[in-house]
Order: C-alpha cells, then structure tokens, then sequence
C-alpha cells in the first residue's frame, strides 16, 4: 500500500489575459502549494475501486482520481487495477484545487506503484489532459503558470508564511465564476512584473477573478471586508473562490459560519512527494 498527502494551493496573484477560441481563458498565475492536505491511499489490486470519506463526492468516473487512473492505464498500456481510498480534508468548490491534486497525487502514485516508467514532465503533460490546474500539482510547489493554466514555469521556493485560509459554508463553481468575468473591470498590470516582485520579497496580491465571484454571491465582499477590519494585512480570493487566504496578525476568532485552517507553505523535493 502507497498512502501519500494530497495538498491543496492557492493563487498569490491570478491574471486574467481573456477569453480563449477553446473557451478557456488565458491567465498568468503564481501558485502555490500549502500544508493542508487531502490523503490518498493507493494498492495494486485485482478491480478497480475508489472509495471516499466524503460521501458528497462522486466516486464514479468523473472523479478526477479515476479519470487520472484511466488516463495512466491508457497512456503507459500497463494493464493493472488499483483500489483507491480518498480521505478529503480538504474542502470543496473552494478554489484550493484539492481535486486537480488529487489526480495528480494519483498520477505520481501509480508511476511510483510500477517502478517510475515516465518522467514527472510527461505526467505534467497528461494531467492538462484532466484538468488545467493538474499539471501545476506536478511541480515542486511553487509555480508561475500561463496558458489555461498548464503551461509551468517552476519557481524557486518562497520565503514560507503562515496563514490562514477561510472557506465560506457555500462555494463557488469554476465555470460560473468564469462565465460572470467581464474583462473591462480588470486592470491590466503586467504578470511576469508581479512575478518580479515576489521573487525580489516585495509581494503584491491580487485575483482577477474576485469581481466576479463578489458579483455572484455578494456576501462574500463582505467576509473579505470583515476579514480586512479584523487586521490582516492581505486577504485575498484562492482562485475562483470561495475561500480566501489571509495573511499578517489579524484577529480569526470573531469570524463565524466559515472553515477555518491555519496553514504555511509547504513544498515538495523533486525527487519525492509531499
Ligand atoms: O480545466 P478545468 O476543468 O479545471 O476548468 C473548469 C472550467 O473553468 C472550464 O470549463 C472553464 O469554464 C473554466 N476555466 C477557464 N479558463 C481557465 C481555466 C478554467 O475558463 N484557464
């Protein structure tokens, strides 16, 4: 049996450039990965199976951990099943992409499971193939990220910091949050710039993407308010939301109906998992 941790991320600064012909959008990253972490248990077995601590999630074909099961079996024409057991921790429609981790935790465990037959660049390259944050998962932690998302540029490891990471009872879907962006309110700040300044310790937080989410459930420009007069210094949407990180000696006890996770950034050796 393999039992690896799964971690979640989130996204420093998130850039949207615009609209894709394939119906993505194109955007320019910096993500990173934290120490909150799912766990997945991984056997050679003679059947397939997943199963899920969450029993709110599909364990069916859809689930990232099968589709990446599917496309390893397919693409290294190994003939082998596997029983697979998810312990989520963490949450859901949360912009932390706990999912896209899983598969690629997934994607690493069975390539480890069969005696490392493929390079991490070519899992990279599969994981696009399941979902556009999948690769990102595949890096050491730290990456600047273009494209729909799948195109990494590895990032030296940041000075770590803690935070906490806050997640509303009620998320955000992806698409929805996608489909409400209108690139007129967006500034137009050059990414590979901000990329500069995190690199350099001068880090400038933002998500092109909050407008959106904020315009879809409005109470969630009020947690962020309300997480701001509480002290921290930066309190930014995870991607396409609804969780939000924050950082600096703010005050978390007051804040109420929400998940509450203190965590720090966390990175991986490149010749290991988490
Ligand atoms: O790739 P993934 O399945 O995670 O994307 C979910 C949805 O999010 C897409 O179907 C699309 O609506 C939106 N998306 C996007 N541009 C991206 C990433 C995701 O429009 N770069």
């Amino acid at each position: 049996m393999l039992s690896l941790k799964s971690p979640a991320k989130i996204n420093l600064f998130l850039r949207i450039l615009g609209p894709r012909p394939d119906g993505y959008h194109e955007i320019a990253s910096l993500f990173q990965t934290i120490d909150l972490f799912d766990t997945i248990h991984f056997q050679i077995a003679n059947n397939d199976s997943l199963t899920c601590s969450d029993h709110t999630l599909s364990t069916g074909e859809d689930n990232l951990v099968a589709k990446a099961r599917n496309i390893f079996r397919r693409k290294t024409e190994i003939d082998q099943c596997y029983a697979i057991d998810l312990q989520k921790n963490i949450p859901v429609q949360a912009g932390l992409g706990g999912g896209s981790s899983n598969a690629a935790t997934t994607l690493w465990a069975l390539n480890e499971l069969n005696g490392r037959p493929v390079s991490v660049e070519q899992l990279a390259g599969w994981g696009s193939e399941i979902g556009s944050d999948v690769s990102f998962f595949c890096s050491c932690g730290t990456a600047y990220c273009t494209g729909r998302g799948d195109v990494l540029r590895e990032v030296s490891k940041l000075k770590s910091q803690d935070l906490w990471v806050v997640k509303p009872l009620e998320g955000l879907s992806t698409p929805a949050v996608y489909a409400n962006l209108k690139m007129t309110e967006l500034d137009n700040c050059d990414p590979e710039q901000a990329l500069a300044l995190f690199i350099n310790h001068q880090p400038h937080y933002f998500n092109d993407l909050e407008h959106a989410a904020f315009s879809i459930k409005p109470e969630l420009a009020i947690l962020k308010q309300e997480l701001c007069r509480n002290g921290f210094s930066t309190v930014l949407m995870s991607g396409s939301g609804s969780s939000f990180f924050c950082i600096g000696d703010g005050d978390i006890s007051g804040i109420s109906g929400c998940q509450v996770y203190r965590t720090s950034y966390v990175n991986r050796q490149a010749n290991a998992w988490y």
